[in-house]
């Protein structure tokens, strides 16, 4: 039996990284996947790999951070499946830079996309999941609101931010048999990655081995193996896990490397 067999999912952020392995692996395993991104381009080409390999996905375009986007995609879900079983609140933006150099504007991108971005597709989904009294929110944080990071102020606050949503959010809606977690990756090889080597390093190829010795694995993650750990909360397998923080990060909030 698939493990997400008759569920419908929407994954934010899925034409990329770790949004898009999880979109492919939730498809293997039966659900339905609502394709949500801003780009077209690359959530068309997620939707045509999950159908190539024999799934079902459709793209719905919205922003995340804009609101009457976001209810209309949310109102197109309604409208054809009459149900959300798991929303993947997985869309984000990386912010760079130490704080007293940091503009308010870029400041208040970060903000927008890592916060507000978890806020409004809840907003919207929530009342469905509470009808149907039942649903699995994951919510995307990262290993970073654990630990200090060099040059990755904004970054980090947002990621902090919605781990403490996360828990507040869980209380909130335990009674309808709505479970909300959430995923703290470490450094995580995806394109996001992959352009902030590109933009903060000379040579990429030894920011990478640097990075790796951060590892206590000794190589950095891939996207399946955190769109593996989001199957899981997804499933009804992670029925006792409520409000928690679900590490994938090679062991570097709690390794110490040498
Ligand atoms: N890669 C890592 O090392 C890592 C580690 C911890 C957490 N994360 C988090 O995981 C999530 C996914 O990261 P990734 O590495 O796969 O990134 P990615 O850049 O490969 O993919 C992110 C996707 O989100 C989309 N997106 C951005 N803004 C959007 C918006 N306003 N509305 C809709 N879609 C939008 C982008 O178009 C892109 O396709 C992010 O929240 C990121 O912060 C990543």
């Amino acid at each position: 039996m698939a493990r997400l067999a008759n569920k419908i999912a929407l994954i934010t952020g899925a034409g990329s990284g770790i949004g898009q392995s999880s979109a492919l692996l939730f498809a293997k395993e039966g659900a339905t996947v609502v394709v949500n991104d801003l780009d077209a381009v690359k959530a068309e080409e997620t939707v045509r790999l999950i159908e190539q390999s024999g799934g079902e996905a459709i793209f719905i375009g919205a922003d995340v951070t804009n609101p009457e986007q976001v209810a209309e995609m949310v109102e197109a879900i309604k409208a054809r499946y009459n149900r959300i079983d798991i929303l993947f609140n997985n869309a984000g933006i990386s912010g760079v830079g130490v704080l007293h150099e940091i503009e308010p504007e870029a400041w208040d991108r970060v903000i927008n996309v890592n916060i507000r971005g978890v806020f409004l597709p809840s907003k919207y989904v929530l009342p469905l999941m509470m009808e149907q009294r039942s649903g699995s929110i994951i919510n995307m944080s990262s290993c970073i609101a654990e630990i200090g990071l060099a040059k990755r102020a904004s970054y980090a606050a947002t990621k902090g931010a919605v781990l403490a949503l996360t828990k507040s959010m869980q209380v909130d809606y335990a009674p309808y048999n709505i479970r909300v977690n959430a995923l703290l990756p470490g450094t995580i090889l995806t394109p996001f990655v992959e352009n902030y080597l590109r933009t903060s390093y000379d040579d990429p190829e030894i920011a990478i081995a640097s990075l790796k010795t951060r590892q206590l694995s000794g190589d950095l993650g891939r996207p399946d193996d955190v769109a593996q750990a989001a199957l899981f909360l997804a499933s009804d397998e992670a029925k006792f896990m409520m409000g928690s923080p679900l590490y994938i990060d090679g062991g570097v909030t709690f390794g110490k490397n040498a």
